[in-house]
């Protein structure tokens, strides 16, 4: 592993919108379309690290925050799941459970394709080709800027998002 998934305290926050603002995430080429959603534990299977690092994440438990009359209230799952409202997502926590909370597929895309692009490989060491034929088949970034759509609202009055980052009225 190169990199490392950052630890996100409030203090990175700053520095990591930022980064992802003009890193090469902005060149990465674009990964197939039409991927599925496949949930953090199917990334696990290969990315055994960045799964611990997001299991002690507070992404990852932002769906069991929710009070229980809130676990399938449409306008809390946008944010508080993977993927609410589009065909693959999260529907609830019975059908869906690998999909409650923040997970791997919120920051770097859906990751069906990119699964089967790296399988074809197995556990072999990839050459320099072959690895980037995989790492093309994932965002390391979706290219949107994709914290902002959850974070820099008014969703909840009292926010943890740095004030300097909040929406201004
Ligand atoms: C069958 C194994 C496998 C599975 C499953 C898998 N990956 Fe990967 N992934 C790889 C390999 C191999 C690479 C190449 C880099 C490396 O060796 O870590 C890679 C690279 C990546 C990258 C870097 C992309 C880039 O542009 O550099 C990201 C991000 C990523 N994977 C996320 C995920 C996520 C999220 C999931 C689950 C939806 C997932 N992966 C599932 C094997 C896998
Ligand atoms: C637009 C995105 C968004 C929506 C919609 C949303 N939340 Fe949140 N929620 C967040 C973010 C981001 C945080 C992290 C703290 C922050 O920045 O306010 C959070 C944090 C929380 C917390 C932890 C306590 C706190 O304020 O930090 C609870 C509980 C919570 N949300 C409940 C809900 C409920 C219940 C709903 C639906 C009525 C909801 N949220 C809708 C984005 C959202
Ligand atoms: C809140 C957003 C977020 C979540 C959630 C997240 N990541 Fe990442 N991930 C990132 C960022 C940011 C980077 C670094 C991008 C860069 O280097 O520009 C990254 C980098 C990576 C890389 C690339 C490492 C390399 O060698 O190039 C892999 C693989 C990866 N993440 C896998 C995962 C997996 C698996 C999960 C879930 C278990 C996950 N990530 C959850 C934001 C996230
Ligand atoms: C799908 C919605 C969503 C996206 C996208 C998202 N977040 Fe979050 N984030 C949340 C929610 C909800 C919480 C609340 C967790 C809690 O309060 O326990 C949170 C919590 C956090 C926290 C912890 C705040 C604290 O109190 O410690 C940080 C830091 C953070 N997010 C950074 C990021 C960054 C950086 C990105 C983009 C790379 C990102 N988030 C993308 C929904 C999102």
């Amino acid at each position: 592993m190169r990199r490392f998934v950052p630890v996100l305290t409030p203090l990175s926050f700053l520095g990591l919108v930022l980064a992802v603002g003009a890193s090469r995430a902005a060149e990465d080429p674009a990964p197939p379309a039409g991927q599925t959603y496949t949930g953090a534990k199917k990334c696990a299977s290969c990315h055994f690290k960045q799964f611990m690092t997001w299991k002690k994440d507070k992404h990852s438990k932002v769906f069991d925050l929710l009070p229980d009359k809130y676990k399938t209230d449409a306008t809390c799952l946008k944010c508080h799941s993977t993927g609410y409202g589009t065909p693959t997502g999260f529907k609830d926590i019975k059908s869906t459970p690998d999909l409650a909370g923040n997970t791997c597929e919120i920051c770097h895309g859906p990751g069906s394709e990119h699964e089967k692009v790296a399988q074809k490989y197995g556990k072999e060491k990839l050459t320099a080709a072959q690895e980037k034929e995989v790492r093309d088949s994932m965002w390391l970034m979706l290219p949107e800027n994709v914290c902002v759509k959850c974070h820099l609202t008014k969703a909840h009055k009292e926010s943890a998002t740095p004030p300097e980052l909040r929406a201004k009225d």
